[in-house]
This record gives C-alpha cells, structure tokens and sequence, in this order.
C-alpha cells in the first residue's frame, strides 16, 4: 500500500500523526503532503516537530485566502501530486477546505480517498466546516466514523454501510500518546496560576462578528476567574480589529497559540474548559476537563450525552449563567469530570491501518467503472422472523442498511448476530 497522507492544518496534524507512526511502525511507505493552509510555526510547523514527524514531501503553499481561492487552489495542486504518486489511498482528516480539495480531487480521478473523522454533523450548514464535511464524506470511498451515531449519519445521507467503518477517534490516540510526554517536558503550568480556566476561541461564526466575539469576551470577564486564553491568529486579528484587544490583555491571560505539549498540560489542569474547537472538545472528555462549548450545535453530541460537555450557545448571559451553574455546584462539576471518552480506547490508527491493508488485499482500494448494467435499488422493511433469527449481518443474501430494535436504527456491522422483534431495512435489485 502507498498511502497519500494530507494534514494542512493544526488538527490534522495532531489527528493524523498516530496513522503517520502506526505506518512507520509497520515501515509501510507513505506520501506526506501539506496544502500550505496552516503556514506559520505556531500553527503547523511546531506540530510537525513536536510530534516527531518528517517534513512534508509537497507542500503547496496555499496559505490564506477566501474559501473558493484556498479550496480551488489546492485542488490544483493535489491532482498534480496524485497523478505523479500515484497512491493506492489519499488520507485525509476532518472538515477543513484542504479536505474538501483532497476529496474530491481523488474522486476526479479515480483514486481511493479515505476520510478520517467521517460521519460528523452539525446540522448547520451556514458553517464552512459542515459543507466540507458532507462533501468530502459523499466523495470518499472509505469512511471512518468515530462512533456509531457518526456511521448512522452517513446511512442516513444514503452512504452504504459496507464503505463505513467505526474506529474511534484518533485524538484519543495522540492525547494518551503524548500526555506523558508532556507532563515530563512542558513547563507551562510553573507560570500559569493554580486555578483557571482555559478559553480558545477561532470559529469564523463566533469571531469574525463583532457583537458575537464581544459578548464572548464581556461574559468571561463578568466570571471574574483567571482564564488563559491561547489565541489563534485570525482571533487576534479580529480582537485588534474590534478593539477589544487591550481589555482583553489587561483582564485575561492572553497568549499566542500554544504548541501541542502545552495545551495537552493546560486543559488537564484547568478548572474548566470554554472553547468552540471540535478537537478541544473531544480532548476535554478525554482528559476529564468539564467541557463548556460556546456554540449553538456541535457535530460532537457524544461529548454531550456523555455528560463532559454543555452547550453554552454564544450569549453573555447564557454563558455567565452555564460557568456559574457548574462552578456552583460540586455534583455537577464533579459528574461531568466523571464522564467517560467516547471515542475509543486510543487505537483507532491501528484499526484505520489494518482496514486499509485488508480492502488492498481485497482490491477494494481500487476504484473502477461497474462492469455490469446498473438497476435502481428497492428500499425494504423486513421483520426479523425466527428464519433470519441468529444470522450475521454478514451473511444475507441482501444488502442491509439498517437494524431498528425498539424504534432506534443500529449500525449493520458485519458481525452483528440479527434478533427477533428486530426489524431490518434491505436493499434489493429488481
Ligand atoms: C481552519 C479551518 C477550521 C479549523 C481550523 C483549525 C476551514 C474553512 N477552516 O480555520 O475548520 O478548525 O483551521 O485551526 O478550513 N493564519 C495565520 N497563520 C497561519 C494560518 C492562518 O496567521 O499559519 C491566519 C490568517 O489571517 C488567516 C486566518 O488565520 O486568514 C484564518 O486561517 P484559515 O486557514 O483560513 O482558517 P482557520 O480559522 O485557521
Ligand atoms: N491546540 C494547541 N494549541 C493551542 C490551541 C489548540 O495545540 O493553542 C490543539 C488542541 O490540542 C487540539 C487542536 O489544537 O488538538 C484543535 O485545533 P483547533 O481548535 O484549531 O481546530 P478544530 O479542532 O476546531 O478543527
């Protein structure tokens, strides 16, 4: 297998470097290229060392720019690397533009596309990130879907379920991966106060809009509590541009990003952690920091449900109200720091990588035209009756693509063994 790897930003860097080190440990050769999207040394290139990986064999440069210009302009670019590597898969991660280009330049040409990270919705589609995340998901040939809840967004968008695969998440990974590392050789915490809580901060929906990024910041400083805030640098921009800077630096801890080692040391010890990032959110759970997410909808519900993470929306008031309710009270608080990841035990990369090698032996990497006349499918319900009783998934002689047990859909793995009082939704060829 030669894998085409394609991390351009500072989450798919940390998301992607436990497949990076499983396929060195395995010494399967792969491709590291970068769309140039993150550029600076605080956002990428510290990762890259950090982390330990080499330095990308391509970068593209793309740097920044509007969405249109970063997505053409890398998708450029990525089919001309493709055609020169010629990979059996391109690897990419999460929802950003870089992903978008990456999706949909193998599927121009044909070549399998593997999306880490698969299957998340927010269900808002005014954010750059959901569009990239459906798009790049109906353009992948192998999708893997942190959690099941992750798979059934994907059935529900009509993905067949033989593409998908549920792996986990490979932030579980690189948290228990370099949490140790980081607890030996970060000295962050010596100039941080004991008690604080950690504020990051870059959506485009929460600063780019002036009265939105100014409620944020005018609700932490009602808190009154010593928040550290390490600011990306579209953040910053947008601050000074709001004039806000300077309140902010008098009254908050405002520091540029900090490398990966450093935020792994201050989300474990803060009090509490107030973010609108998706990777911090899975990070939190992981670590058992409360998670509060100033946002009104998160493609990461299971961080929710699980009870590590609120939904604050973007209001002062809501805010102020959601930190001091938790603060307030020992039993909330200490439930939510109970709460228990649910992404995996830290081997997704191993899965990912044995699923790959398993679908080239098969030769379902490689993608052809069919070479068979093609019929519109029928959709049915079938109940499961004692003749279908017992059976795997696997095993019948129809492609099913949903089990509803007592009014909830499950996710058709291979392996799971059919029930009565079941009901499954089947394709069928006329
Ligand atoms: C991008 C992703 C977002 C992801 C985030 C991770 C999209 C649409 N957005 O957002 O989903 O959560 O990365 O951090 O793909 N800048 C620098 N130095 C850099 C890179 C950017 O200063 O190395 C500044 C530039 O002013 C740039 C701004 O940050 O205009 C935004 O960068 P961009 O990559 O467009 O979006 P992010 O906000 O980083
Ligand atoms: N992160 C970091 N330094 C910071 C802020 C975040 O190393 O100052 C890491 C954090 O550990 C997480 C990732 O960056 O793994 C999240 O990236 P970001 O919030 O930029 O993007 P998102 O996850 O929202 O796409």
């Amino acid at each position: 297998m030669h894998a085409l790897i394609v991390a351009s930003t500072r989450p798919e860097v940390i998301k992607l470097s436990p497949i990076m080190r499983e396929l060195d440990s395995r010494n399967i050769a792969y491709t590291f290229t970068t769309t140039g999207q993150h550029y600076d040394d605080e956002l990428f290139w510290n990762f890259i060392r950090e982390l330990g990986l080499r330095r990308p064999e391509y970068n593209v440069e793309v740097g920044s720019g509007s969405h249109a210009y970063q997505t053409a302009r890398a998708l450029e670019a990525l089919e001309e690397i493709i055609l020169k590597e010629k990979p059996s898969v391109v690897i990419a991660e999460g929802d950003t533009n870089s992903v978008l280009s990456a999706a949909l330049a193998c599927a121009k040409l044909h070549v399998a596309f593997a999306h880490v990270e698969a299957g998340l919705r927010s269900f808002d589609r005014t954010m750059p990130e959901e569009v990239n995340r459906v798009l790049a998901d109906h353009a992948s040939d192998v999708l893997f879907a942190p959690t099941e809840k992750a798979a059934l967004n994907l059935i529900n968008e009509g993905i067949l379920p033989e593409k998908i695969f549920i792996v986990g998440n490979t932030i579980v990974d690189a948290t228990l991966q370099n949490f140790e590392i980081a607890r030996q050789s970060s000295r962050i915490l010596e100039e941080m106060p004991e008690d604080f809580l950690l504020l990051t901060l870059h959506r485009a929906e929460n600063v780019d809009r002036k009265e939105r990024l100014t409620g944020i910041i005018e609700a932490l400083l009602e808190l009154g509590e010593e928040v550290v805030f390490p600011a990306h640098p579209r953040t910053q921009r947008r601050l000074a541009d709001f004039g806000l800077l300077e309140k902010v630096e008098k009254k908050l801890r405002i520091l540029p990003p900090v490398g990966y080692l450093d935020f792994l040391m201050l989300l474990s010890r803060a009090k509490l952690v107030l973010t609108d990032s998706g990777g911090v959110q899975e990070e939190a759970i992981v670590l058992h920091t409360p998670c509060i997410t100033l946002r009104t909808s998160t493609e990461r519900p299971e961080t929710v449900e699980a009870g590590g993470n609120v939904l604050a929306g973007v209001e002062k008031a809501g805010i102020v109200r959601t930190v001091k309710r938790i603060l307030g009270d020992q039993n909330v608080y200490q439930a939510m720091k109970a709460a228990e990841n649910p992404f995996g035990k830290g081997d997704s990369a191993k899965k990912i990588v044995d699923i790959l090698l398993k679908l080239e032996e098969e030769g379902k990497l490689k993608i052809t035209p069919p070479s068979r006349v093609l019929r519109e499918k029928r959709r049915e319900f079938i109940n499961v009756d004692a003749s279908l009783a017992g059976k795997r998934i696997a095993e019948l002689p129809f492609q099913v693509v949903r089990v509803i047990e007592a009014g909830k859909a499950k996710f058709p793995s291979p392996e799971l063994r059919l029930r009565q009082g079941q009901m499954i939704e089947v394709l069928k060829e006329d």
